[in-house]
C-alpha cells in the first residue's frame, strides 16, 4: 500500500525593513491625521525598504532555510509569490535562487519561478508547493512572498497611501507522513477584477503607474469573501470553528478582520495581528503573521490553523494547517 503524503511548515524567516512610516509622517504630506487612521483601519506605522525584492526575499529565504536546518541545495523548488516585481521578467524567484547560492561551486538548478494573485499570493504559493510534494514528484520547496508596495503608492492619494507596507517572507515546506497542511479552498472573481489594479504602461502619472482602489467595495468584498471560503474549507475538512486555535487573516484593515470575527464567531485571542506595526505587506502578510504568532508563543505543536486571505482579481483563499 502506498503511504499518503503530506506536507508542512518546517522552517521560516522574515525580511523587515528598518524604516518607519509613522501615521504623524503621512499626515505631514496628506490631509489625514494619525487619529483617523488608527480609527478606520487599525494602522499606526509601516515599514519602507530601500532593496528590490530579489535581496529582500533571498535575505528571508535564508532565514528560513537556517531555521530550517537546511542549505540552499535542498531545496527542490522556489516558488516566489509577488506583485511588485521589479521587471516583467525574468522572474523574481530565479534571481532569487542565484543569490542563494552565490559563491557555491556547485550550485543546485532548482526549479524557480514567480505567482502574481494580489494579497491572496502567499496563500496560493503554499497551495502550489503543497500539490507538488503530494503528488510526489518533488520533496521541499521553498516559498518566498515579497513585496515592496511604497514603491507603486501615490502618496499624494490619502485613501491609498495610508494603508500599505514593504516586507518579505518564507518558509520552508516539505514533504510529511502526517498534515501540515490539510485542505486548501481558493476562487477568483475576475468580473471585479478593476477594484484594485496597477497598470504598467500607465503615463497617467508622469509616467509611474500607481495602485488604485475601489476602497469600499473592496471592504465589502473582503469581509463576504473571506467568511464564504472560511466556512467552505471547515465544511470540506469536516471541522467546525470551535476546533480552531488560531485564526490568521490577511492584513488590509482591522475593521474587515474584526467583522469577521464576529460573523465567524471566533474570540477574539485566537486571532493574531501585526497590522498596527507592518499595515497591508500584501503577499508576505500572512506569511509574516504565522512566523511572528510562533516566535512569540501563540502557536503550538497540535494547534489547528485557520488562514484566510483576499486580494486583487478579485481573489480569495482559505488554507487549514496542523502544527506538527
Ligand atoms: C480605504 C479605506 C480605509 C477607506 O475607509 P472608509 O471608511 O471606507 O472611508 P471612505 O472611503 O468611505 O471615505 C470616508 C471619508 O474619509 C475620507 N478619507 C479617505 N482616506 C482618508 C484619510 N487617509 N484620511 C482622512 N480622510 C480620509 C474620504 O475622502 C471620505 O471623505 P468624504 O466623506 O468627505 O468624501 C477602506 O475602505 C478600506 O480599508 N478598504 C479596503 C482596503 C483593502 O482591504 N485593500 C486591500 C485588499 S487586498
Amino acid at each position: 500500500m502506498t503511504k499518503e503524503r503530506y506536507s508542512r511548515i518546517i522552517g521560516s524567516g522574515v525580511y523587515i525593513p528598518d524604516r518607519i512610516l509613522t501615521n504623524r509622517d503621512l499626515a505631514m504630506r496628506v490631509d489625514t491625521s494619525d487619529e483617523w487612521i488608527v480609527t478606520r483601519t487599525g494602522i499606526r506605522e509601516r515599514r519602507v525598504s530601500d532593496k528590490d525584492n530579489p535581496t529582500q526575499g533571498a535575505i528571508a529565504l535564508e532565514k528560513a532555510l537556517k531555521s530550517a536546518h537546511l542549505k540552499p541545495s535542498n531545496l527542490d523548488m522556489i516558488i516566489c509569490a509577488t506583485n511588485t516585481q521589479e521587471q516583467l521578467f525574468p522572474a523574481v524567484a530565479a534571481k532569487i535562487q542565484a543569490k542563494i547560492q552565490e559563491g557555491e561551486e556547485e550550485p543546485q538548478y532548482m526549479a524557480a519561478f514567480d505567482i502574481q494573485v494580489g494579497c491572496s499570493s502567499g496563500l496560493y504559493a503554499e497551495c502550489i508547493a503543497n500539490a507538488y510534494i503530494k503528488s510526489g514528484s518533488i520533496n521541499t520547496v521553498g516559498v518566498v512572498a515579497t513585496d515592496t508596495l511604497t514603491k507603486i503608492t501615490n502618496y499624494s492619494d490619502r485613501s491609498t497611501c495610508v494603508l500599505f507596507g514593504d516586507m518579505s517572507a518564507a518558509e520552508i515546506i516539505t514533504v510529511s507522513s502526517s498534515p501540515g497542511f490539510i485542505a486548501f479552498d481558493l476562487g477568483t472573481d475576475g468580473r471585479i477584477s478593476h477594484l484594485i489594479s496597477c497598470h504598467i504602461y500607465s503615463d497617467k502619472f508622469h509616467g509611474k503607474s500607481y495602485l488604485q482602489m475601489d476602497g469600499k467595495k473592496v471592504f465589502n468584498q473582503a469581509i463576504r469573501r473571506m467568511e464564504e471560503t472560511a466556512r467552505n474549507i471547515l465544511k470540506k475538512a469536516n471541522y467546525s470553528f470551535s476546533d480552531i486555535n488560531l485564526f490568521l487573516a490577511h492584513q488590509a484593515n482591522q475593521r474587515i478582520n474584526e467583522n469577521l470575527l464576529e460573523r465567524l464567531d471566533i474570540p477574539r485571542d485566537k486571532y493574531f495581528s501585526n497590522l498596527e506595526k507592518y499595515g497591508n505587506t500584501s503577499s508576505p502578510s500572512l506569511l509574516v503573521c504565522r512566523h511572528e504568532a510562533k516566535q512569540e508563543g501563540k502557536l503550538h505543536s497540535g494547534d489547528l490553523v485557520l488562514s484566510v486571505v483576499v486580494g486583487s482579481g478579485l481573489s480569495w483563499g482559505a488554507s487549514l494547517y496542523k502544527e506538527i
